[in-house]
This record gives structure tokens, sequence and C-alpha cells, in this order.
């Protein structure tokens, strides 16, 4: 007889980590391939607006309630003047963008940017360019967004047409100076130098800025993780977060492993938290550098179609990844590792939101349609709010090529104290057999189950196309029950699950 495997799962109302920063809900858009123009940007399409916003691409966006978008790169930033993306369209120039060898029109930049995050209700996170350009041009780009009027930049805003100032909060110290693909790559003692000077002068024109310093492109990287030592030594006091970013294959059709990579990715962020914490003591600072992982998805299958790419192209496909359902389930498990450590990580962003390694795809002219990564995504923004507790498990485990005793149950839960609403978000690893999942609650009287949404496919390689867009969706056919303090339910092989619980 074949007896189901089983894991268990503890909870009670005081596991709490930590408030969950509405922030680690992000996103991340470059100028890159299709993300801006055809993506977002795309007058003459039938739903453009009167800015040339897709309003089709914005609902899809809208739904996600992304909370902060970080934006213009990424490695095009570390060539970019940003002053080429302001002032009279006709004026703007041509250029070749060397990091993803293409041309950029500068059609779209700062204002329209803002625009459009103001269209799609959320933030924007800018990034500048510390690889070609300095200090001189970070506080100009300070002075330009936030200061109100009376100086050289901030009149140049309004009659560029924005008299009141964009406010743009928080801010990135340039993008992976740690790479040496990138423009302007620096080893630590020279980033570090660099950023906590032009930190220093975006600080002295708008004090109220939060900032964002580079750590490791990777933790691969052969300097991971003295740089972010070296780095954080140089800039602690003027930096308030460190960038994390990762990326994930499935190189060598691998699933079992693929689907263990976030346990890779948690000890990429306690090992960050550990070296911003030695830094913290060994300065004998009372301040506390968090983390922003603003750049994190599955990037592999487009790898090879960008190698044939001709150069010097305007807005080419390039990093066009069509995700699997399998992808979904690696996404599932990166959003429950940063809600693992939601007591430090504050900031994170899917890289991207539209075309370009993206949950939402459009094409050039045509429709949009959601991606199989965008439900896990879309599922953590709308149930994942309030604060993380972190459950007790015991879960049969697996090895992998690159991971021993993996846990075939990834699960994390978040409590909402404003809408009494607790979520269970929960993948199973197992790709032959279901996962009985035994729980107990503690502290949640009261409560009950009013969903499990699955998503499962049989087959780990199904797509969503234009042509076939509902293909992997998820379901609201979940079987939990709550008994008491007793959780039931069954975890479909290889699936994603959302168990919602509301009280009353
Ligand atoms: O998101 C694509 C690229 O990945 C970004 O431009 C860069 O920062 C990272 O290497």
């Amino acid at each position: 007889m074949c007896v189901a495997k089983k894991a268990t799962l503890t909870l009670d109302k005081s596991f709490r980590i930590g408030d969950i920063d509405d922030r680690i809900y992000g996103a991340f858009i470059e100028h890159l391939g299709r993300g801006i123009y055809g993506g977002l940007y795309e007058p003459g399409h039938p739903s453009a607006d009167e800015n040339g916003f897709r309003q089709d691409v914005l609902e899809l966006v809208k739904d996600l309630n992304v909370p902060v978008v970080r934006y213009p790169g990424g490695n095009f930033v570390s060539g970019y003047n940003w002053e080429d993306g302001i002032g009279p369209r006709e004026q703007r120039p041509r250029r070749l963008e060397l990091a993803w060898k293409s041309i950029e029109t500068n059609e779209f930049g700062l204002n329209e940017f803002v625009d459009w995050t103001e269209k799609a209700g959320t933030e924007p996170m800018m990034a500048i360019n510390l690889g070609s350009r300095g200090i001189d041009a970070a506080r100009n780009i300070v002075e330009y967004c936030n200061h109100s009027s009376g100086t050289y930049w901030s009149d140049l805003r309004t009659k560029h047409g924005y008299a009141e100032p964009h406010n743009i909060k928080l801010w990135c110290l340039g993008n992976e100076m740690d790479g040496p693909w990138q423009i302007g790559h620096k080893t630590a003692d020279e980033y570090g130098r660099i950023a906590l000077e032009a930190g220093k002068v975006m600080r002295l024109v708008d004090p109220t800025i939060e900032l964002v310093v580079c750590g490791s492109s990777n933790d691969r990287m052969p300097t991971f993780p003295d740089w972010e030592a070296t780095v954080l030594d140089h800039t602690y006091e003027v930096v308030d977060y460190i960038s994390l970013h990762q990326y994930f294959g499935n190189r060598d059709n691998d699933t079992p492993n693929f689907l263990a990579q976030s346990v890779g990715m948690e000890a990429f962020i306690n090992t960050v938290i550990g070296i911003c914490d030695y830094i913290k003591a060994k300065k004998r600072s009372k301040k506390t550098i968090h983390l922003s992982f603003d750049e994190w998805n599955v990037w592999y299958h487009s790898n090879e179609a960008d190698a044939k790419q001709e150069p010097w192209q305007v807005a080419p496909p390039l990093l066009e990844d069509v995700y699997t359902f399998e992808d979904a389930l690696v996404v599932g498990c990166m959003l429950i590792s940063l809600l693992k450590r939601a007591d430090r990580v504050k900031i994170a962003c899917i890289a991207q939101l539209v075309n370009v390694i993206a949950p939402i795809m459009t094409r050039t002219g045509g429709g949009v349609w959601r991606q199989t990564t965008y439900y896990p995504y879309l599922h953590a923004s709308l149930y994942g709010r309030g604060a993380a507790l972190l459950p007790v498990i015991d879960s049969p485990a697996y090895d992998t090529k690159d991971f021993c005793d993996v846990p075939y149950l990834e699960a994390m839960a978040t409590v909402n104290d404003e809408t009494d609403e607790l979520t269970i978000f929960a993948v199973n690893r197992d790709l032959e057999e279901p996962l009985i999942l035994e729980g107990r609650l503690g502290n949640f009287e009261g409560y009950r189950v009013v969903e499990h949404i699955t998503l499962t496919h049989p087959d780990l390689k199904a797509r969503n196309t234009e042509d076939n867009p509902d293909n992997v969706a998820p379901k609201s056919d979940g079987d939990a029950k709550l008994d008491g303090e007793l959780l039931t339910a069954t975890l479909p092989k290889a699936s994603w699950n959302v168990i919602r619980f509301k009280k009353g």
C-alpha cells in the first residue's frame, strides 16, 4: 500500500518575525528591449492613452498592486545621461546604448516615468549613474526631482511642465558596480568612496531621501562577500539599504534542483544580514542597515536568442523569457524566502515588470497576457501584507546536486491585523506525489478558511501565450479545512498554494 507523504506545520499568532514592508512586492523596469517601448509605452497602440501609456498593461500592473518600481536600470543606468530624457521630445538625442547594444531614442524619460507611476498607483525608486558619471550628475538629478523652485534644476523642471517637485524618496547609488560587465566597473574601495560622496551630496540636496548602496550582483561573484564588508565600511552612516540581486535558471533540466535554488537565496540573505551587523558592531553604530533585494527572478530561457540579436536596434526583443509552470513554482519559493526575512528585507523588486524577464507580456501592436509567474507574485502582493509569521515545519526532504535536505514543503505565513486575515503560502516541491499538510494554528480563534488557491499543471513546461493565455492559471479548488486549531490540506504534486483564512 502506498502511504502519502505528510508534513506538519505549527503556527501561532506570536510567531511574528517582523512587519512586512509593502515595498517587498516592488518591481523593476529598465530601458532594455521592449520593457518600455512596446511595453509600458506605445503611442499608436489601440489602448494607448494621451501619454502613450498602454492601458491594457496598466490594468494588469494595477491588479498587482505594485508599491514601488525601480528605474531606469539595471546595466543601462551606468551609461545613461538622465538629462537626455527630459525636455521637449524633438530635442532629445538618439544614443548608442552600450549595455544592451541598442539605440535609445530617449522618447521616454524621467518625467514620463513619474507620470506612469502615478497612473499605475505606485512609487518611483530611482537609480543614478555611478558608472560613467558621478557626484555632479547625482546632486543635479535630486535637485531637478525634489527641490521646490528657485534654482536652475528645479526651475527647469517647472519649465518642463512639472511645477510640483516629484519628491522621489528612494534612490539607488548605481547598479551592480562589482560586475566587470558594468560600464564604469569599480573595485569595492573605489565604489565605496564614490557611493559615500554621491550619497552625501544627494542628502545635502534633500535630507529626507533614502539610499540603497550596491551589494554583489549575485552570491557567486568572486568578490562576494568581501565587497559588502568593504562598501559598507565606507558608506555605513550615509546609506539605508544594501542591494542583492539573484536570478535562477534550469539550464540542465534538473527540476528538483531548480526548485531547491531558493534555499541558496535564503543563505545569501542571511550572509548579507551578517555582514551588515558585523560592520554595525565594528563601527559601534546604533543604525541597522536593511536589505533591498532589488532584482530577483528566473532568467535563462532567452539567453540563446539574445546572443543572436543584431546590435543597434530600437527596442529589440531582448530577455523575453517565456515562463513555464515550474518557473512559477520557483518564483513562489523566492517570494517565501523574502518573507522569511521580512524583518530585514524591506524592499524587493521582481525583475522585471513587462516583456523583459517579466510576469506581463505584450505583443507590440497586439495583446497583453499574464505569464505563469504573474500568479505567485499577484497572490503574495494581494494576500501577503501585514506581519510575517515563521511557521515550524517538519517535512520530508530530498537531496539535489546543489543542496542537501531540501524540504518538500516550503511555506510561510502572514497575518494582517487590520483585516483579520491570515495567509499560508506553500509550495510542494514533490514532482511525483501530493503532500498532506497537517497544521496546528494557535491563537487564531474565530478564523475560518475562505479560500485555498492552487496553481498546478500536469506539464512542468506548460506556458501561457497570447493564443493560450490561461493555460497555467490558478484555481480556487484546494481542500484546506480548519477544525478548531487543526488544519488539513492536500498540496497537489508540484504546486503553489495560497490558503486564506479570515476571522468571523
Ligand atoms: O535585469 C536584467 C539585468 O540583470 C540588469 O540590467 C542588471 O542589473 C542585471 O545583471
